[in-house]
């Protein structure tokens, strides 16, 4: 079996401002040095300082969102190659926020992890049922048709991405998928990474949704929880190095 080296990512969604993430990251770097990978995805307007910050370090930046379009007269987007331009190793796509507010599909999602990776850049392609789906038994049927999109888009490539495992009715809520419910979805999805891409054991799947300094050790410990993307508790320092020591 491969070792998968652990990976915690803070998405701080819309939250943030010059001076405070300053010194949030200062926290963060201060806390260093961490046994696993590490990395914050910001606004795309503090990305030249989230560069500047974390540059000497470890930690690595990203972003929260990317076009789909490599260039041209679409208003408000921002290309992969910006990202590239900015130093970004990832870059989320597909979050469950952009597809219910931005009415994102399932091609669409795959075209922006097409367009990150051509860049250089790794997607952390977020998949997730609602409470409606898992409620309804579709969890398994959700989960597997969103990325099965990514992976035929991806192609040759798929094994180049990051999975994030979030189920939408534990972002934001405080009610957390169970480490147990967490687990038996990442089986499945690394199952359907190894059928298509035979990498699957090597690939990372994160669990977000709710996690806190004090769920994080027991939903890391599981097989194939390899890491987690954290929402409002990468917006604390010491709370997200907490969540980084629970992973390594
Ligand atoms: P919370 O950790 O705030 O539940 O957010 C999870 C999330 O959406 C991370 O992308």
């Amino acid at each position: 079996m491969t070792t998968r080296r652990k990976l915690v990512v803070g998405n701080w969604k819309m939250h943030g401002s010059r001076v405070a993430n300053a010194e949030l990251l200062a926290g963060v770097l201060a806390a260093r040095p961490f046994a696993c990978d590490v990395a914050v995805c910001t606004p795309f307007v503090y990305l030249a300082d989230a560069a500047a910050t974390l540059a000497a370090s470890d930690v690595r930046w990203g972003a929260q969102d990317v076009s789909a379009h490599a260039q041209g007269a679409y208003t408000g987007e921002v290309s992969a190659a910006m990202l590239q331009e900015l130093g970004c190793r990832y870059t989320l796509v597909g979050h469950s926020e952009r597809r219910a507010y931005h009415a994102e599909s399932d091609a669409l999602v795959a075209a922006k992890a097409q367009a990150a990776l051509g860049r250089g850049v790794t997607p952390i392609v977020c998949v997730g049922e609602t409470l409606a789906e898992r409620e309804a038994g579709q969890t398994a049927e959700v989960v597997k048709r969103q990325l099965s999109v990514v992976i035929h888009q991806l192609a040759h490539c798929a094994a180049e991405m990051v999975v994030a495992y979030e189920p939408v009715w534990a972002i934001g809520t405080g009610r957390t998928a169970t480490p147990a419910q967490a687990q038996e979805v990442h089986a499945l999805l690394r199952a359907q990474l190894q059928a298509a891409t035979g990498r699957g054991d090597a690939m990372r799947i994160l669990y977000g949704g709710s996690v806190k300094p004090d769920n994080a050790a027991e939903l890391f410990a599981q097989a194939d929880i390899d890491g987690g993307l954290i929402g409002g508790a990468s917006l604390k320092a010491a709370d997200f190095i907490a969540i980084v020591r629970a992973a390594g």
